[in-house]
């Protein structure tokens, strides 16, 4: 199974996946600068993924103030570190799992600082935590894995939409850790990918990372979602999620929510996977979720050898979208399955830690 990152101590190596699948090849970040640029760009993507990379980002950042402001005060210091999330958590707004993942190094930094620890065992800690949010992202993983599994049929066969799988986490995936575990136990026929416009996440790699696997996997364009579930005995839709809000709304992939539509429609069970952290109960409902805003030349040039649309056409394009939670079948995490309405189920999650 491919590996989104490694932590090398004061570095930390991502695979570049605005290359894939033509180019393999890594990025080296030495600093949480060059992460939060990776993060921005898209070399790691993936609410998890963006989590984990960002809280090694926090871990390079403190060991840069470290290094500088060794005479300065613990305030200076924390206010340097406060400005270092800030940034990092500047560069994308929609997946939840990045401000869990540095308000937790954060915080983690500040309890140490009133405890009087030393800069040094400061960082080796903030190294460890990180590291900690890393495996547990693929333990996670592997249990969303199992409980997703056993919602679908025999020979199953399903719809999925961008890519929330090892790439878009620490490993295994969420939809795709469900994909995983449905081929490993012999019930998985065949996985409908769909290309995911406009940076083709579905195409590059949804469809990468599982011919990679030798799961057998079907591309599609996002525009033949319908007749695929009308015509090819489609009997689940998973997608993962960047933000699940208290009521179940979910935003994920700009698509998802046109995929929910559908399925409703052709009686197709419709199934979130995520882990935990990307519910966030501070957010009500969809409405209060921010959805990034990207730049225009992502539809109208990029991937293409020359540019598919007039010079000042106006574009719109918004990264995700909201799927709202009646058009959801259920929600699964590593505690198990929510079905609606799901906010009672979330709050006794959320409550037992
Ligand atoms: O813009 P991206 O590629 O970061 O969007 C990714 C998705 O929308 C995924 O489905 C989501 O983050 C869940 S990943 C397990």
């Amino acid at each position: 199974m491919v590996k989104t990152m490694e932590w090398q101590g004061q570095s930390l190596l991502l695979l570049d996946q605005t290359k894939l699948p033509s180019e393999i090849i890594t990025i080296l970040c030495k600093d949480y600068r060059r992460v939060g640029e990776a993060i921005k760009r898209l070399e790691v993507r993936g609410a998890p993924a963006i989590g984990a990379a960002a809280a090694f980002g926090m871990v390079l950042g403190w060991q840069e103030l470290a290094s500088r402001y060794a005479d300065f005060s613990q305030e200076t210091l924390l206010i340097e570190f406060k400005k270092i999330k800030n940034f990092l958590l500047s560069t994308r707004p929609t997946a939840v799992n990045l401000g869990w993942a540095v308000e937790k190094i954060y915080k983690h930094a500040v309890a140490m600082i009133n405890a009087q620890q030393s800069l040094k065992a400061i960082e080796t800690s903030l190294g460890n935590l990180a590291c900690k949010i890393y495996q547990e992202d693929i333990e996670v993983n592997r249990r969303i894995g199992i409980y997703g599994a056993a919602l679908l049929p025999q020979q199953a066969r399903i719809l999925t939409h961008c890519n929330a799988g090892a790439l878009a986490t620490c490993g295994w995936g969420t939809a795709l850790g469900v994909v995983r575990q449905a081929f490993l136990d012999g019930r998985l026929e065949m996985v409908y990918a769909d290309e995911t416009r406009p940076l083709l996440q579905g195409a590059r790699l949804t469809a990468w990372e599982l011919i990679e696997d030798n799961i057998p996997v079907t591309l599609i364009t996002d525009n033949m979602a319908a007749w695929v579930m009308q015509t090819q005995h489609i009997d689940s839709v998973i997608v993962g999620a960047d933000r699940i809000a208290a009521n179940g709304d979910t935003a994920n992939k700009i698509g998802t929510s046109g995929v929910a539509v559908l399925a409703k429609y052709y009686g197709i069970p419709f199934y979130v996977l995520g882990p935990t952290s990307t519910i966030d109960m501070d957010c009500p409902t969809g409405k209060e979720i921010k959805i990034e805003e990207r730049d225009p030349a992502e539809v109208t040039e990029k991937w293409y050898a020359r540019r598919i649309a007039p010079e000042g056409i106006h574009v719109y394009n918004p990264a995700f979208d909201v799927t709202p939670a009646e058009l959801i079948t259920a929600i699964i995490t590593e505690k198990g399955i929510a079905y609606p309405p799901f906010s009672d189920t979330f709050r006794g999650w959320k409550e037992c830690k």
